[in-house]
């Protein structure tokens, strides 16, 4: 099969079609016959070598979701049979023509969607459940808050707190970006090289903020959120805060927390999985979310999709597919 190979750490370029062995399901795995894939900021980092998967995961091949039909079943598999169209969280392995994966971490396809609608969304569906709707406790008619709010885990958020009845607001670096986050449903979107969102938030007052900034953003994140605040971090892309007043964080009661979804375990992104079955896909069949692809490319243009990744003008997500 063809897989594109980081053939070494760097830039875009490394990035080179091979050909390798189709995977081989293990017990309760599916093989799945990939049909499209989705790209992941954590990507990037790991091309550049800076974010080695998991021991035991595919380490020189990456992607983190795919959509596509199951080829084969390795033992014991009960879910799936050959032919179903499945969309699946995996550890790394998604820029290829086949990758294995627990049959648990698959979900069924909406018939509303297309493989490169399915692709776009495992990663995002599964890190914004765990982090808004479990860690972060979001909760009907309380304010929430997604900085970057045009990226894939944004737009997710942004439509999903919103259909579970929160007031949305969220930041980005255009206008046209703030523009695509409230045609999606945030109820204001600031464009933070204009304006400076905590002055702008901080008589509203927020109840959960879903943080992939860190920097300088974590004490204004602290001022703006209320009494008994929820702080979440899935990244800290300007890098760890200078100060932290921690007296601040004791007055108003708030928690800070946050997590990684890629190194956890079968069973725990299995629960996951069932929770999105249960409150998320219905909203999608009864098209209540929308999926937002910028661009798609074939495998053998995987380079560009680092560039354009790195870039930040996409809104949405970048798609890779298998023609
Ligand atoms: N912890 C986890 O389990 C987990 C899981 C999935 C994703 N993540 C993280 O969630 C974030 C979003 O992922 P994604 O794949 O959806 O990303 P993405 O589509 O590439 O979007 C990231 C966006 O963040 C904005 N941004 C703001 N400040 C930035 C900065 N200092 N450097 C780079 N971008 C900046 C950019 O838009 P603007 O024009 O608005 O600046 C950029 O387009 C990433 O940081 C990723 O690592 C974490």
């Amino acid at each position: 099969m063809k897989a594109v190979i980081i053939t070494k750490p760097g830039g875009p370029e490394v990035l080179k079609i091979e050909e390798r062995p189709i995977p081989v399901p293990s017990e309760n795995e599916v093989l799945i016959k990939v049909k499209a894939a989705g790209l992941n900021r954590s990507d990037i980092a790991q091309r550049k070598g800076n974010y080695p998967a998991p021991i035991g995961t595919i380490q020189d091949v990456l992607g983190l979701e795919v959509a596509g039909t199951v080829e084969d079943l390795g033992k014991g598999v009960r879910k799936w049979k050959k032919g179903d169209n499945v969309m699946a969280l995996i550890s790394g392995g998604g820029y290829a023509e086949y990758v294995t994966v627990d049959e648990n971490i698959c979900l069924a396809i909406p018939d509303t969607l297309s493989f490169t609608e399915a692709a776009s969304l495992p990663e995002a569906l599964f890190t914004v459940w765990d982090n808004v709707f479990r860690r972060g406790r979001l909760k009907p008619g309380e304010n929430f808050l997604i900085h970057g709010g045009s990226s894939g885990i944004g737009i997710t958020a942004i439509q999903l707190a919103k259909a579970f009845g929160a007031t949305v607001f969220a930041t980005a670096g255009t206008d046209e970006k703030c523009k695509a986050c409230e045609d999606l449903g945030a109820d204001i979107c600031i464009n933070y090289k204009e304006q400076d969102f905590e002055a702008k938030l901080k008589e509203k007052g927020i109840d959960v903020i879903l943080d992939m900034i860190g920097g300088d953003y974590f004490a204004k994140n602290i001022n703006i959120l209320n009494a008994d605040g929820r702080l979440v971090y899935i990244n800290a892309m300007k890098g760890n805060p200078k100060e932290f007043n921690i007296m601040k964080m004791m007055q108003k009661r708030i928690v800070i927390t946050g997590s990684t979804l890629r190194g956890r375990d079968i069973e725990f992104k299995s629960a996951l999985a069932k929770e999105i079955e249960e409150h998320v896909l219905p909203l999608i069949k009864q098209g209540k979310f929308k999926t937002v692809i910028d661009q798609t490319f074939p495998l053998s243009e995987a380079s560009k999709t680092h560039e354009l990744m790195e870039s930040s003008k996409h809104i949405g997500k970048i798609i890779l597919v298998n023609e």
